[in-house]
Order: structure tokens, then sequence, then C-alpha cells
């Protein structure tokens, strides 16, 4: 066949390198609304759920168990059921319908319930559904601090800088996992650094991440994997119970902690039991809800190229987001890992998000740039802040982030890269000499920083945890040469864990260390003028920009 210029130059766009992939519904590769999932219905008997979605209780599994005995109100839910879904749905985008008033139902109703209400509406519906039901009043975001060397000063400055650019949380994992110590106070310093209050995580294998939050170098911790089927939870080790136990064990330390899990991670370890990719999200929504767990990290994160490569994923994607806001918990709505080589494609994703507002609109800007992003690359990265600035400034719309000039990123990187020095070099940890600080200042990559000795550093952070190293150690390293103010900083962190209050749903700190969570900083949307409004000092943070044309030059 004699081919069509236009064809050809379509064939070599950047969405055709993207893979894509028609329904499969037998094996579970079905985004949502599929004819397998089960219809919605609850039967109680003597106060115990005895039937939930067409499951007896006697053919039930652990998954189901757990739901039906913690994850539902039982009181409410007989009236709850009966509310017709399309009726519920339409509550949804009713601004005459407070927040409260749906999940009032949505907590009484079951998994495949929620998936059949968000079932009826448009993707414009679940934007507009999510500017009401998301938790917090304020939204907020989270960046990612990583780089594939490991390298903590880079570390340092980079958390610096992204909390001085205004994310509420960061997190850092490794390359390899025997830094961890390192990255953690690494990220830690820098983002107490860069801004009082930013809360940090380091995401590792549990018993790890566990121990580097009781021991104070972080203050979050995000990556507890649920799933939506017994097979795939048991292959991880775990039962519903054992991740009850497990997000007790940060609760009592007085640790903010959400879990993760994300529609397409069930299909892709091959047990789906033929469901579709978001009634299984709907269970694993119930089952984090029924485990007393505050929030989540969702939107498919490291499944979104298979979920994407569906009819219906961003939708899909857009939908599990809003049923966990349905559930009253919080949520870290993903636009985290790279899914598409197509920049429209990748901005509109971005939207969906951005325009209603949740309660981290990524749960994982890239800090830094791809080539150093140890999770699995971001949907948006350093190199973008100023598409996203520009997007902000453009629909008037709050982020979470605000734009920065170049001399303030200069100032805040040094800053926390000396702190950096000055506690390696108090706890007797290898030297962060002169040149690598100059160096992570002024960085694109950790190509651009001086060689570490990885064994040497590794021995050190092995050796931290066995001398008992704790938070402490390192105010008091603070305070005893000369940074009394970020030691106060971090001092004011390890408080909290006492206080407890940013264990409360959707909990993030202003740089007062006062807590703006679904308590006290509740989402009250009812349409215009209601709800989140960007006030005039905001907005003169967001509309900076430094390369506009400015009239008093005329
Ligand atoms: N379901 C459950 N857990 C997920 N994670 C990422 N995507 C999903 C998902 N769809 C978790 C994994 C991963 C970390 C970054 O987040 O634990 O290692
Ligand atoms: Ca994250």
């Amino acid at each position: 066949m004699k081919r069509s210029k236009r064809f050809e130059m379509l064939e070599n766009r950047p969405i055709n390198m993207d893979g894509f992939s028609k329904e499969w519904t037998e094996v579970g590769l079905i985004a949502m609304e599929s004819p397998n999932d089960p219809k919605p219905n609850i039967k109680v008997l003597n106060g115990k759920i005895v039937e939930l979605d067409g499951k007896k209780r006697e053919t039930f599994d652990s998954i189901d168990f757990f739901i039906s005995d913690y994850g539902i109100n039982i009181d409410f839910t007989e009236e709850a059921m009966a509310i017709d879904s399309l009726t519920v749905a339409r509550m949804m985008v009713d601004i005459n319908v407070p927040r409260e008033e749906i999940v009032k139902i949505s907590t009484a109703s079951t998994p495949a319930k929620l998936v059949e209400i968000v079932s009826h509406l448009n993707t414009l519906e679940i934007m507009m559904a999510q500017t009401k039901m998301r938790a917090r009043k304020t939204p907020a975001n989270q960046a990612h601090a990583t780089n594939i060397e490991d390298n903590p000063v880079l570390i340092a400055a980079d958390a610096a800088e992204a909390a001085y650019r205004g994310f509420s949380e960061v997190e850092t994992t490794c390359a390899v996992a025997r830094y961890a110590p390192f990255n953690a106070i690494a990220l830690l310093l820098g983002a107490q650094t860069g801004r009082a209050g930013v809360l940090n995580q380091c995401s590792m294998e549990e018993a790890t991440e566990l121990e580097l939050g009781m021991r104070g170098f972080t203050s979050y911790a995000e990556t507890l994997s649920v799933y939506g089927t017994e097979a795939v939870l048991l292959d991880g080790g775990d039962t519903p119970w054992s991740k009850a136990f497990l997000a007790s064990a940060y609760a009592s330390r007085g640790i903010k902690m959400r879990f993760t899990s994300g529609t397409g991670s069930e299909v892709l370890m091959g047990n789906s039991e033929g469901k579709s990719m978001l009634y299984l999200e709907s269970k694993c929504l119930f089952l984090t809800k029924a485990c007393g767990v505050q929030g989540t990290q969702n939107g498919s994160i490291n499944c979104s190229p298979l979920v994407v490569a569906l009819p219906n994923g961003f939708r899909t994607i857009a939908a599990e987001n809003l049923i966990a806001s349905m559930l009253g918990i919080e949520v870290a709505s993903g636009n985290d890992t790279a899914f598409t080589h197509s920049d429209i494609r990748r901005g509109v994703k971005l939207a969906m998000q951005l325009i209603p507002g949740t309660d981290f609109i990524t749960s994982g800007y890239g800090g830094i740039p791809n080539c150093d992003n140890v999770f699995a690359g971001s949907n948006t990265d350093c190199d973008d802040y100023d598409d996203f600035y520009t997007l902000q400034r453009d629909m008037k719309v709050d982020g979470g982030i605000k734009p920065i000039r170049e001399d303030e990123a200069i100032y805040i990187r040094n800053k926390a890269a000396k702190v950096c020095q000055t506690v390696f070099s108090a706890l007797g940890l290898p030297e962060v000499t002169d040149e690598e600080v100059e160096a992570a200042v002024y960085a694109y990559s950790c190509k651009d920083m001086p060689k570490r000795n990885k064994v040497e550093d590794m021995r050190a952070a092995s050796q931290l945890m066995s001398d008992n190293i704790t938070g402490f150690d390192i105010v008091k390293a603070l305070y005893d040469n000369g940074y009394e103010e970020i030691a106060e900083r971090v001092l004011n962190l390890l408080k909290q864990r006492v206080i407890g209050d940013y264990l409360h749903t959707s909990a993030i700190f202003n740089e007062k260390y006062e807590v703006m969570s679904a308590i006290n900083d509740k989402n009250d949307y009812m349409g215009p003028g209601t709800g989140y409004v960007i006030k005039s000092d905001r907005w003169d943070e967001i509309k900076l920009k430094e390369n506009a044309l400015n009239p008093e030059n005329f």
C-alpha cells in the first residue's frame, strides 16, 4: 500500500511509542465496567454481615471477612445499600449535598456499590465530585528526592529545594538498601532546612522502614502495599491482620502512615479473579479503612502504564482516587510513575487531579531529574517545574507548590548541604567535603557529584544503626554545632510523635508545626465561593513569573 505521509508522521509521534491493549475481560485486563464484577448487595444477620456483594459468609476469603467485620458501618449499611446508585452519583455532583452526607452513605456501602456509583459519573463529574470529597480543604503535594548513587549530600540539597518550593512531604528510597539510614537522615536534614514542618519518609522493606520511623529519622510511612485479592496479598507474605498489625506499630509510635494500593497490581501479579481493576482497588480501599488507616497512596502508582494501556484508563484512576475520598480517607493521588511518551497525555492526566485538588496532587513529583529517580521515574520532575507553575497560573489552581528564584534555590541547597556536612562530622560519619557541598548546590544530577567511598558509607550506615543513633542525636549534633534553629525544627517533629495530632486524617504541618487536617481544615466545598479559595497572598506567590513582561519597565 502506498503510504500517506500524514499517517507516517502520526505513526512516529511520541504517543505511538506508548503501549496499548484491548480489553480481555476473563483475565481481568479491564480497567472498569466489567461484566464480571459482582452486583452490590449486603445481608446482615444478628449484627454480622453474612452476605457481601453476592458472596455468602461460608465462601468468604480473608479479605471479605476483614472488610465485613471491620470495614463497613453495619448500623447504617442496610439503609445505605437501599439508596439507588444513580441517586448517590447525582448527590456527588450536587453542590447542595454536603460531603458528610455522602461519606455517611459510602462508609456503610460495599466495595461493589461504590464502584457502581462512580461508574455512573463521566470524567468531568468525577473531577467535580473529587473537589467536594477530598478530606482536607487545602491541597498539598509530595516530592521524590533520590539519586542513583545514593549520594546523601545531593539528597539533602534536593529535599531542601523541594521543601522550599512548598511540597508538604518528601520521600526517598535507595538504589542500594544498606544506604537507607543515610538517605533518611539526609532527607530529614534537607527538608527541615528548606522549610519547617515538612514530613519525610524513606520507602524501604517494611521492617527497615518501621525502624527508621521509630528512630526518628523519618516522620511518615507510605509504602505499605495492600492488594485486592487474597492470592496476591498472600504472595507478598501478608494477610489483612499482618497489615493491620504493621499499621498499629506505626500508630503506637505516633508516626503518620498511609497504605499504598492501586489499580492493575492484581492482574499484573497474575491473580485478578477475573474482576475489573477498579473493583479490586475498591476492595483495597475498604481493607485500608478496615485496618483503621487514615489514608492511601493510590491512583495505580507503579501499575499506571498497564491501566492507561486500556480504555477508560484515566477515568478509572480518577475514580479510584474518588473512592478513597468517599471513604473519608486521605488520598495521595498518584501522578507518580511515568506512563507515556506524550507530553499532551501526561499533562492532561495531571490536570485531572490538579484542577479538582486532592490531599496530595502527586504522590511523588520528581524533585530530581528522571535519570536520578530511584522510584519508577515520575510523570513530572524537576524539568517540568515551569510547566507546572504556568498551569497553576493559567488556571488559578493551587497545586501545592510555588515558583522560586535561582538565587533562593542556591542559598537553600548550600545551607542544606552544609547542615548535612556538619551532622555527618558530629556523628563521626564519613566526611562530606567542601567540594561535595559545592557540587550539590549546582548539580543537575548525581553525575555532577564527586564519587563517594560507598563501602565506607555503607559500613558507617550499618554502624550508626548498631550504635542506636536516634533523632535526638541529630538534634544534639545540630544544636552543638551552630544550627540551633534546625535543631529546634527536628526536635519539634519528634515532639509531634508524643502529641499525636498529626495522626488525624490528611494531616500536614504549617511552618509553625500546627496541624492542618480533615479535622481542623475540613473540606467544606458546596459550590461556588465555598471550599478552598486561593487567598491574595497565595495568588501572588502562584502567579509570580520571572520572565513575564513587567509594565514597570516601560
Ligand atoms: N498496588 C500496591 N502497591 C503499589 N505500589 C506501587 N504501586 C502499587 C499498586 N498498584 C507500592 C509498592 C512499590 C511502592 C513504590 O509503592 O510497594 O514498591
Ligand atoms: Ca509517594
